[in-house]
Formats: C-alpha cells, sequence, structure tokens
C-alpha cells in the first residue's frame, strides 16, 4: 500500500529544490540513519562577515520523505544565520511539508541532522564552537560513522573496515583493515582527516593500512 503523503510532499520529492553540490563549500557533511542505513550530504556557502547561508545545497541517498525534507530545510535554512538555522526542527520540517507518516520521522530527522552536521563542520574550521567538551574514542567512531566505504555503500564502522582507533594527547591515529594500495586508500584517508581534523582538540590525524 503506498505511503499516504502530503500534496506537498509528493511535490517537493518530484521536484526537490537545492539538489547537488557546491564546489569548493565552506563547509559540508555527511549523515547518516541508525534507522534505516540511508545517508544524506549536504553542503554550504557562508557569508563570513555576516554569518549568513548565501547557498545551501544536498544530496540524498535516502527515500522520498527525506528527499522532501531536504529540499524544505534547505528552502528554509537560505539566507538564515547558522544561530537560525540551527534552530530549524524536523517537527517544523514535517509541519512545512503538511505532515510525514509517522514511519517516516526518522527520514526528516536524518536531513535535519545532515544541515546540524554542516553547520558545526563551520563552526569547528573556524573556531566558533563554543562548548568545547573533548574529544574521546566514542567522538571519534561517530566521526568515522560519517566516512563513506565506497566498496559497500555503507559507513567505515559499519563495514568493519576500522580496526583500530587511538587517541593520545590530541594525536589521532585510525588503523584500517586495506591495503595501503588499495584503490580507495587515499580518498578515505582524506576524508578522515577531513572529519576528525576540526575538532578542537585535535593537533594531528594519522591514518594507517593494515598490509
Ligand atoms: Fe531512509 Fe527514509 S527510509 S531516509
Amino acid at each position: 500500500m503506498p505511503l499516504p503523503y502530503t500534496e506537498l510532499v509528493m511535490e517537493h520529492f518530484r521536484h526537490p529544490r537545492n539538489v547537488g553540490r557546491i564546489e569548493d563549500p565552506d563547509a559540508k557533511s555527511i549523515e547518516g540513519s541508525p534507522a534505516c542505513g540511508d545517508m544524506v550530504a549536504v553542503y554550504l556557502s557562508v557569508d563570513p562577515e555576516t554569518q549568513r547561508i548565501t547557498d545551501v545545497k544536498f544530496e540524498s541517498y535516502g527515500c522520498a520523505s527525506n528527499i522532501a525534507t531536504g529540499s524544505i530545510i534547505t528552502e528554509l535554512a537560505k539566507g538564515k544565520t547558522l544561530e537560525e538555522a540551527k534552530k530549524i526542527s524536523w517537527k517544523q520540517a514535517a509541519d512545512e511539508l503538511g505532515g510525514l507518516p509517522a514511519v517516516k520521522a526518522h527520514c526528516s530527522v536524518l536531513a535535519v541532522d545532515g544541515l546540524r552536521a554542516a553547520i558545526q563542520n563551520y563552526e569547528e574550521k573556524h573556531g566558533l564552537v563554543k562548548e568545547r567538551t573533548p574529544t574521546t574514542i566514542e567522538v571519534l567512531k561517530k566521526r568515522l560513522k560519517r566516512v563513506m566505504n565506497p566498496m559497500a555503500g555503507l559507513d567505515l564502522v559499519r563495514t568493519n573496515l576500522v580496526k583500530d582507533i587511538e587517541l593520545n594527547q590530541g594525536a589521532v591515529k585510525v588503523v584500517l583493515d586495506l591495503p595501503a594500495d588499495h584503490q580507495f586508500a587515499a580518498n578515505i584517508r582524506e576524508e578522515i582527516v577531513e572529519k576528525i581534523e576540526p575538532l578542537w582538540d585535535i593537533d594531528s590525524v594519522k591514518v594507517e593500512f593494515t598490509e
């Protein structure tokens, strides 16, 4: 039986706004949903003077609800300051769409988490993080869950590619169960560094391969 989607959800799903990527974005994120395993990427351009979002784009690897929510929240976020955009909630997004079926709440949560993670990425890169909680192995693991294993289309942690994570006074070492000359090794290394280095108390990130 088809899900009872509103006209508005269907309209945003068929003609999503702001789909795609920004070349050379000021911030970006990739978030995965623990509920369904789908992923969303969000890209931001930000005016450094006013901290206003001048452009925002998203790519969804999720379902119709996720695409429709990505479409509506990027519309809502455009032109807002980072502080204002942070307050956009999944509930607000779902309301703007005329409601979503209850089983699809996690899909709009995923889109909103993607936007929030991109804002966080901007704040980390620009030293704007206010809550400076110390990085732990758990935090690092969470970041690694945002790095895709291109061979599986799922994240590194879920596909058991991460063999070891070490954290020692701001120095991080990640060991991957992958040969160093693997075709995706350089890409994965780059993405790991990109996700972990912006953390306020991290000075260096080293990625090692097992073979
Ligand atoms: Fe995964 Fe909707 S079912 S994003």
